[in-house]
This record gives C-alpha cells, sequence and structure tokens, in this order.
C-alpha cells in the first residue's frame, strides 16, 4: 500500500509500505476513501516542529471503510466511517468528562510524538486505527465520504470555537485567518446567529475564498476599519484566533470589543506571552484556548450539515489523486489551495 511519508522539510513521498494489520482488540484497519491536508500538517512541513521525525506517515483528516477488526470492535467491519484526528481511549476520567484531548492516551494521526505516541496517519491507503470503538463513527447514509470528512477535524474544531466564543445573537464576529478552520469557524458562527463575520487574512487568494463563503475580508491591518464598519461602531464581541502564531494572537487582542471573547484554535507551540496584557485587562476579555474535540461533537456536527446550515464542502479547492499528494502539499502551503482533499479510489482495495 501507499503512505505520505515525512522526508524533512519541505519534503513528503509517497511510498510504499506494508499493509497495517490490528494488533489489539481495539483496532481496526480502515481503508482509506478520501483524506486531507491541514494547516496542522503545515507546521512540520515547514520546518516549525524540528523535533518531528522523519518516517512519519502524515495525514489525520481521513474517511474510508473498515477492513478488519479487532474481537471489541468487530461490529464495525464494512462500515463506512470518519475518523476522530484526535485519538483518545474513551474510558479514562478525563474521557468520562468528555475532554478527549486531555487523556493520557492522547494523540494524533500522523504526528509524530507532538501530543502523544507516534501512530502511523492516514494519507494512505489503509491506516490503524487504535481504541476505535471511540475513534472512529459511522458516516451517516444521507452524508457523502466529502461532506463528513471535515467533521472529524477542521470542521468540529471551527463549531467548537464558535460555541465558546459566547457570540450574541446578531453581533459580530472576527476570524483571523482564512484557512480552512477560519472559514468553517465563520460559517458555525454564523449558524450561531452572527449577523456578521468578518475575517482578516494577508494573503490575497484566501481573502478572496472568504469574500465566495461571504464573509467580509480584510487583510490585518484594515481589519479595526472593516469591524467598525461591520458592526456600526461596536466592534467585535467575539474573536476566534484561527493562525497559530504570536501575531495573529496579537490581533485577535487588539480586535476585541470591551468584555469580549476571544478563542485561540489556531495550534500555538510558543512559550512566549505575546499578548498586550494591558489592553486585554482594560478591557476584561476572556481569552480561551480550545482544541477541536471531534469525538465530542460529531453528531452536533453532522447534524448542522444534514440541516444545510453548513456546507464544509465549499472550502475544497482541488481535489486530487493520492498519488499527487506532493504537488498537494505545495499547492497548499503556497496557499494556491484552499483545502486539498485526496482521493484513494484510483486503486484497487
Ligand atoms: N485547535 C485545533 O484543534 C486545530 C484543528 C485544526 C487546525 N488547527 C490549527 O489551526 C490553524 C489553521 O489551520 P488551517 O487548516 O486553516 O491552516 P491554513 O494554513 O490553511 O490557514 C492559516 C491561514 O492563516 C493566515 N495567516 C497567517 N498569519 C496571519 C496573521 N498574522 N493574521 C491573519 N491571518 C494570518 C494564512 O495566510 C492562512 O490563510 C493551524 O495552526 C492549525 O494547526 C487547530
Ligand atoms: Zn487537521
Ligand atoms: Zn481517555
Amino acid at each position: 500500500m501507499r503512505g505520505t511519508v515525512f522526508r524533512g522539510p519541505y519534503q513528503v513521498e509517497l511510498r510504499d509500505l506494508p499493509v497495517p494489520r490490528v494488533r489489539d482488540a481495539r483496532d481496526a484497519v480502515v481503508r482509506v476513501t478520501a483524506s486531507a491536508i491541514c494547516g496542522t500538517d503545515l507546521h512540520p512541513y515547514r520546518g516549525e516542529l524540528p523535533e518531528f521525525d522523519v518516517g512519519t506517515v502524515l495525514g489525520h483528516e481521513f474517511v474510508g471503510v473498515v477492513e478488519e477488526a479487532g474481537d471489541e470492535v468487530a461490529h464495525l467491519v464494512g462500515q463506512r466511517v470518519v475518523a476522530s484526528d484526535l485519538v483518545a481511549c474513551g474510558r479514562c476520567r478525563m474521557c468520562r468528562l468528555g475532554w478527549h484531548y486531555q487523556c493520557h492516551e492522547a494523540t494524533l494521526f500522523g504526528y509524530s510524538t507532538v501530543v502523544g505516541r507516534s501512530i502511523d496517519g492516514g494519507q494512505a491507503d489503509y491506516v490503524t486505527v487504535p481504541f476505535a470503538d471511540v475513534v472512529l463513527t459511522p458516516c451517516p447514509d444521507e452524508l457523502t465520504d466529502e461532506q463528513a470528512l471535515f467533521a472529524g477535524d477542521v470542521l468540529a474544531t471551527g463549531y467548537i470555537a464558535a460555541e465558546r466564543a459566547q457570540i450574541p445573537l446578531g453581533g459580530t464576529v472576527a476570524v483571523i485567518g482564512a484557512g480552512t478552520v477560519g472559514l468553517l469557524a465563520g460559517m458555525c458562527a454564523q449558524a450561531r446567529g452572527a449577523a456578521a463575520v468578518v475575517i482578516a487574512d494577508p494573503s490575497p487568494a484566501r481573502r478572496a475564498a472568504a469574500a465566495r463563503c461571504g464573509f467580509s475580508a480584510a487583510s490585518p491591518e484594515q481589519l479595526a476599519a472593516t469591524i467598525a464598519d461591520a458592526s456600526s461602531g461596536r466592534g467585535a464581541q467575539s474573536v476566534i484566533e484561527a493562525v497559530g502564531s504570536d501575531a495573529a494572537l496579537r490581533l485577535a487582542v487588539e480586535s476585541t470589543a470591551p468584555r469580549g471573547t476571544i478563542v485561540a484554535v489556531g495550534a500555538h507551540h510558543s512559550d512566549a506571552a505575546p499578548l498586550d496584557a494591558g489592553r486585554a485587562f482594560g478591557r476584561e476579555l476572556t481569552l480561551r484556548f480550545a482544541v477541536g474535540d471531534p469525538i465530542a461533537v460529531w453528531d452536533e456536527v453532522f447534524a448542522l450539515v444534514r440541516a444545510g446550515r453548513v456546507d464544509p464542502t465549499t472550502v475544497i479547492s482541488h481535489r486530487l489523486p493520492l498519488a499527487e499528494v506532493e504537488c498537494g502539499y505545495q499547492l497548499f502551503d503556497r496557499k494556491e489551495a484552499t483545502k486539498v482533499v485526496l482521493v484513494c479510489g484510483d486503486v484497487a482495495g
């Protein structure tokens, strides 16, 4: 089978690998039908995570069909499924509270040891899923693979960002970053009653993508004026930071109205505190960090998609065969792609 292997910054390669097998009673082996490249994959790709192991099989967003399963999850064989990017045991105290990222077993597919132990990812023909009774969910029959795919990461993350942002009905939401996470968070903010969504991004291509989704798009420099316009001067009560950089967090703090809430869902790896604490204090802001938890919210997310309140497929700019994964990473890194879906249907089981 083929798998996308990290060879170092700006180098990924599709390699022939052994087909994975079930090793534990809760494992399932999924034949991947579609996977996606995420902004989270760009952190190692751009060399921002020097500890990331060369040889890691990448990819944490995938859908497929269960081919083989351990004794405890045997009922899943033949099931069309979506995987949560976040792996958790489902049984510990943290999991029982519904805080899966805090599970002692928490890790991400295809992400080396950045979060937990290293497990192979799903930009591949097959992938082993641990704790499959928790980490997989059936794809609802009414949803296509593409409609269901993002419930396993970016849509669940956008949903949680909007949920935690304390959006007042008819309020104005500012989103920092017009990648897929930012765009889907904007759609979820509208579904939760925001009257206006303003998205800031330095990339003209991403601003165009935001405008196509019906949002007001601004460069970071224009953000304050665009928020003032969109909110009749009242400001953004809720701000979602979907970049994962110090600059973006700083912009989020600068852009939030008094008593407003900031939800940072961009992945942060810095140990500095880059924000203007004086301003945050003076405006009595609430700052929260949040990690997407598909296991906790996929039923709600599927309901939104089924009801037509959010159409996650509108963010897909490229559908490529898995064989073209290298090109997919290059297009995505250069922002020529908004979201790349890799289709595995070009190969027989
Ligand atoms: N919290 C979670 O659970 C979770 C889940 C998925 C992704 N993420 C993280 O969310 C972030 C976004 O993911 P994505 O897939 O949308 O990535 P992406 O790379 O497609 O999008 C990021 C966007 O941010 C823009 N940007 C860069 N600097 C900016 C700035 N200073 N101000 C405004 N915009 C700026 C870029 O131009 C780009 O369009 C990444 O850090 C990713 O790791 C977090
Ligand atoms: Zn992701
Ligand atoms: Zn657990």
